[in-house]
């Protein structure tokens, strides 16, 4: 594992890009993150109304864009209308939804890590997004570190299935207590927990297993410094710079 996370310092993942300092989820916010030396950024993909994996955290686009359209609703021509950068300064200038592949590049050109969070609206779009999203992964997975999460099961199962040598993490929002033969049927090498879900007890659960535990998402150095206390091995943080 040391070849695809460096264990010997907290794990820092640039959670939507350095997104305390960009409109989160542009390709700024990517592009500063690696700049500012992260070695991993985390993004959530969705897709358009023509199946285009697309950067963007919400199915609407009213919280980024101020708008009240929901991107399954819009064309990849439409796209370019929207500023996600609306709701982050008003003297910002115009910032796009960034395309999967787009962030795949820049990540290419930094040679830098990507967790790529899949993030279907329901279960029933969970295998079509899955697979379009596989479909602009593929040429990038021996030339970069990619890691797939998803809070749907169904897209952790689909890329076990269809490309099983793609890295896979688990999302845990909340505590379940079927957690690890999930973990295992799931082949993952990460669990990807909600901050307020570590304690001692949860933790050592995991770290018997063998898993490698990051958190999400820890902003301030006190929370970052408990938790790696504790044996967490690093943070999903919107500052790349949370620990320097
Ligand atoms: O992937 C970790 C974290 O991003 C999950 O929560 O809502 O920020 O996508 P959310
Ligand atoms: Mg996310």
């Amino acid at each position: 594992m040391s070849d695809f996370f460096d264990l010997t310092k907290p794990i820092i993942v640039a959670h939507r890009g350095a997104s305390l300092l960009a409109p989160e989820n542009s390709l700024e916010a990517f592009d500063l993150a690696y700049q500012m030396g992260a070695d991993w950024v985390e993004c959530d993909v969705v897709l358009t109304a023509d199946h285009l994996p697309v950067i963007l955290h919400d199915r609407s686009l009213w919280r980024t864009a101020r708008k009240r359209i929901n991107i399954d609703a819009l064309s990849n021509e439409a796209l370019k209308n929207y500023n996600i950068a609306a709701s982050f300064s008003k003297s910002h200038p115009f910032t796009t939804i960034p395309s999967l592949q787009e962030l795949l590049e820049l990540a290419l050109h930094y040679q830098r890590g990507i967790n790529i969070e899949i993030k279907p609206f329901t279960t029933e779009y969970a295998l079509e997004t899955a697979a379009h999203t596989w479909q602009i992964i593929k040429p990038y997975v021996d030339r970069i570190p990619i890691l797939i999460s998803s809070f749907e099961e169904e897209v952790l199962c689909w890329y076990k299935q269809y490309a099983p040598a793609v890295k896979r993490a688990y999302l845990l929002p909340h505590w379940k207590a079927d957690w690890l033969e999930k973990a295992k049927a799931l082949d993952v090498v990460s669990i990807h927990c909600h901050e307020k879900l570590l304690n001692p007890m949860h933790l050592s659960a995991f770290k018997l297993n063998n898993y490698i535990v990051l958190a999400y998402t820890v902003n301030t150095v006190d929370q970052a410094h408990a938790l790696w206390a504790m044996g967490v091995d690093g943070f999903f943080s919107d500052d790349p710079k949370l620990l320097d």
